[in-house]
């Protein structure tokens, strides 16, 4: 095959991850990241494209003749990037702008999940216009935890677990006078609370065939014991002991099959990452949500443990042809350990040096995500979350050992990470 030249769409430590194995790849020409961070400099070539222009994306590939686009967030997606290119003649790895709507609209998961029994949390949707149902039906309901959400994309600040009526009418209000979260709650999803353990499935889907690549757990609260504030994510490992093959097979036929069939069905067959957040309960696996791209930052924990050549494996998807491959995935642990900016997610201080990347033995991966290279050539803080240290190990104890004692050969001013990342899979392996 003749090499091809890339475009990775993204700037995180989900880009830097998917970078450095798309740089490992014999069949790659040229690799350009936009925007890209310090970490996919030494990889490829970063370019300052506006990646919510997708003129200005498809005259980039144009005149250096990328052979294949890689979108990294969800945005993109969903505003239609895939589509935009396609009607260029451009090759993207992701779904279509209505295929992503598995993501961009709660309600529209819903309704498919509904429609094709894919277990979930049962729910019930009010549009804008019908606020004062939403609030009646609260008044009404009596059972808690309840769930609200809003149904667009929300940067994970669009769903509230609701400890009583007060806190579902306090939602309700946050969700009409935020400015940031009204615009996504044009219309709002008010689901049963699922009680389990979470987890996140990860298939590669073509069209028609979907492979599960891994499955990870990520850490969503800023606290040890996952308390306090969401964020984007404060670490992750993967595969999680909680899912043996059994749950994974189960998984597969009850929910990655049905939504492919569904979505096929619809009219909108789905191509790119299907991330499939799932909650264990005791009734079985049921859906908690869809993302229409790779997580950050399990991204970072899956990716190094794909041994088939990644640009090869995107490159068959695109072209339809999932069911020939032979998807080579290592048998050992990976465990990702956030370090972030003291604050996160709230109020940070950016510009602080970042010191003892250098220090780390060759089989620790560092990935950036809000670095900045100053002109001095110092690695600076630029972001809530900074890094991500990722550590393999043939069992899941020994990655998370290897992790921490690299995590604390790095320092910068007010530097913080959870010291748990993973310690609830070890207590599982444990209680076995
Ligand atoms: P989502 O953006 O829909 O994944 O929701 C964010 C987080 O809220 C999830 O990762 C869960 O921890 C929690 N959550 C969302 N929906 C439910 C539910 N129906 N039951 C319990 N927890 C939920
Ligand atoms: N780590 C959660 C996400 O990427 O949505």
């Amino acid at each position: 095959m003749e090499s091809l030249n890339v475009l990775l769409i993204g700037g995180g430590g989900r880009e830097h991850a998917l970078a450095w194995s798309l740089s490992k790849s014999p069949l790659l020409g040229n690799l350009y990241i936009a925007p890209g961070n310090p970490g996919t400099a030494s990889l490829g070539e970063n370019v300052s494209l506006d990646i919510n222009d997708f003129e200005e994306v498809a005259e980039f590939c144009d005149a250096n003749d990328i052979q294949l686009v890689v979108v990294g967030p969800e945005q993109p997606l969903v505003d239609g990037i895939t589509d935009y290119l396609e009607d260029e003649g451009i090759k993207v790895f992701g779904p279509s702008k209505n295929a992503a709507q598995l993501e961009g609209s709660k309600s529209f998961a819903k309704a498919i999940m509904e429609e094709y029994d894919i277990p979930t949390a049962s729910y019930t949707t009010f549009n804008r216009h019908e606020w004062s149902l939403a609030e009646e039906y609260i008044n009404q309901n009596d059972i808690y935890p309840l769930v609200i959400k809003a149904d667009g994309l929300a940067a994970g600040k669009g769903v509230f677990v609701c400890d009583n009526r007060d806190e579902a009418m306090e939602a309700l209000t946050m969700m009409n006078d935020d400015v940031n979260l009204s615009s996504a709650s044009y219309r709002i999803v008010i689901e049963e609370f699922l009680t389990g353990e979470e987890v996140s499935v990860f298939a590669i889907c073509d069209g028609e065939t979907a492979r599960i690549i891994m499955h990870a757990q990520d850490h969503k609260r800023i606290g040890e014991g996952d308390k306090g504030l969401n964020t984007g994510g404060m670490g992750a490992y993967a595969p999680a002991p909680l899912l043996g093959q059994d749950d994974l097979n189960h998984i597969d036929e009850t929910i990655i099959k049905p939504m492919m069939a569904a979505m096929i069905e619809e009219g909108l067959p789905y191509k790119g990452i299907l991330y499939c957040g799932l909650m264990m309960t005791d009734q079985g696996p049921k859906v908690v949500e869809f993302n229409c791209r790779f997580g950050d930052p399990e991204c970072q924990v899956m990716v190094p443990a794909i041994k088939s050549d990644l640009l090869e494996l995107l490159m068959t998807c695109v072209n339809g042809k999932l069911s020939y491959v032979n998807l080579d995935i290592d048998t050992g642990f990976y465990t990702g350990v956030v370090m972030a900016s003291k604050g996160y997610p709230l109020v940070y201080e950016k510009g602080k040096k970042i010191d003892g990347i250098d220090k780390l033995s060759h089989d620790i991966l560092v990935f950036h995500s809000g670095t900045y290279r100053s002109d001095t050539g110092d690695l600076l803080t630029n972001g809530g979350r900074v890094l991500c240290i990722v550590g393999r190990g043939d069992t899941l104890g020994e990655s998370i050992s290897k992790t921490y004692a690299a995590v604390e050969k790095i320092s910068f001013e007010n530097a913080y990470y959870r010291r748990d990342i993973g310690a609830k899979g070890l207590r599982r392996i444990e209680q076995a």
